[in-house]
């Protein structure tokens, strides 16, 4: 059992988007009630004109573009950094990620990737974050980014995912869980790990899906647990609450604090009070 954290008392955050930046905004706010233990000390985006950048520029937050889209068709200048096909080989290994059978394909847009990564760390670092917090950030992380913030078995990196994992992992969570049929959606906060929204979870909430529900009502009533869900659970990383726990093959998480079913239940309540059945 690990703890982590535990000596933070108010953590440096940076925010990764590629969108919207609704969540990248309610953290924002949250920081802006001054009772939060955190500060969003940078925000990045994969894209230039990600609407996110705007509100960082807005809150007085340092804010940096790679554009992943130029860089992942080689669009690297000369002498850029690459990582050599010892570590290539290496990380490969580890990635769980990138599902191409063709060996040099796969190598060639991981190397790609990892290159992308490396300018991303280079402009995240000089913020010294403690966490790294993805918000709509739609780019695979690979083991090399992760190792770089987790350093020796530490969980610095999180996602915010739009469903009930493990159900409905992917881009689509709000129509996926919809289109099934689900009478629950949910959100799910985690910690990433080296594949694609399978790393621990640290919180889920739940909300109802009324019949005759439409997708822009099932994502609104999300996104506003999404806001205080991700929040939340920084907030308990900060305090040193969450402990990951598990095997190595199924790593998952303890919350100690004792107020935890009361932030459950209100979750849960406010969920369904929002909008009662057509
Ligand atoms: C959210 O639904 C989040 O869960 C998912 O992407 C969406 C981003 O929305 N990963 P926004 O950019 O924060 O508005």
């Amino acid at each position: 059992m690990m703890k982590i954290h535990g000596d933070f008392r108010q953590l440096r955050v940076a925010v990764l988007v590629s969108g919207g930046g609704t969540n990248l905004q309610a953290l924002i706010d949250r920081a802006a009630q001054g009772d939060w233990s955190a500060t969003i000390v940078a925000v990045a985006s994969d894209r230039d004109g990600a609407y996110g950048l705007v509100r960082a520029e807005k809150a007085g937050i340092p804010a940096h573009v790679v554009d992943y889209g130029s860089l992942l068709k080689g669009g690297f200048g000369a002498g850029s950094w690459e990582p050599s096909s010892a570590e290539l080989k290496e990380l490969d290994s580890a990635q769980k990620i990138l599902r191409i059978t063709d060996e040099h394909a796969r190598l060639h847009r991981l190397k790609r990737l990892v290159m992308a990564e490396h300018q991303l760390i280079t402009l995240l670092d000089p913020h010294e974050p403690d966490l790294v917090c993805l918000a709509g950030f739609m780019r695979l992380v690979s083991p090399y980014f992760l190792r770089h913030y987790n350093g020796d078995g530490g969980w610095r990196v999180l996602n915010i995912h739009p469903a009930l994992l493990p159900a409905f992992p992917g881009e689509h969570g709000y129509e996926d869980t919809l289109g099934y049929g689900c009478r629950w959606g949910g959100v799910t906060v985690h910690f990433v790990d080296e594949g694609e929204d399978t790393g621990p979870i640290i919180a889920q909430a739940v909300y109802p899906i009324w019949p005759d529900d439409t997708l822009e009502r099932v994502r609104r009533r999300g996104l506003s647990l999404e806001y205080s869900v991700y929040a939340q659970c920084i907030q308990w990383i900060a305090d040193g609450q969450v402990q990951v726990t598990g095997t190595p093959s199924r790593r998952t998480t303890t919350i100690k604090d004792p107020r935890y079913p009361e932030v459950l239940r209100g979750w849960t309540h406010r969920a369904l009070a929002s909008e009662p059945p057509l």
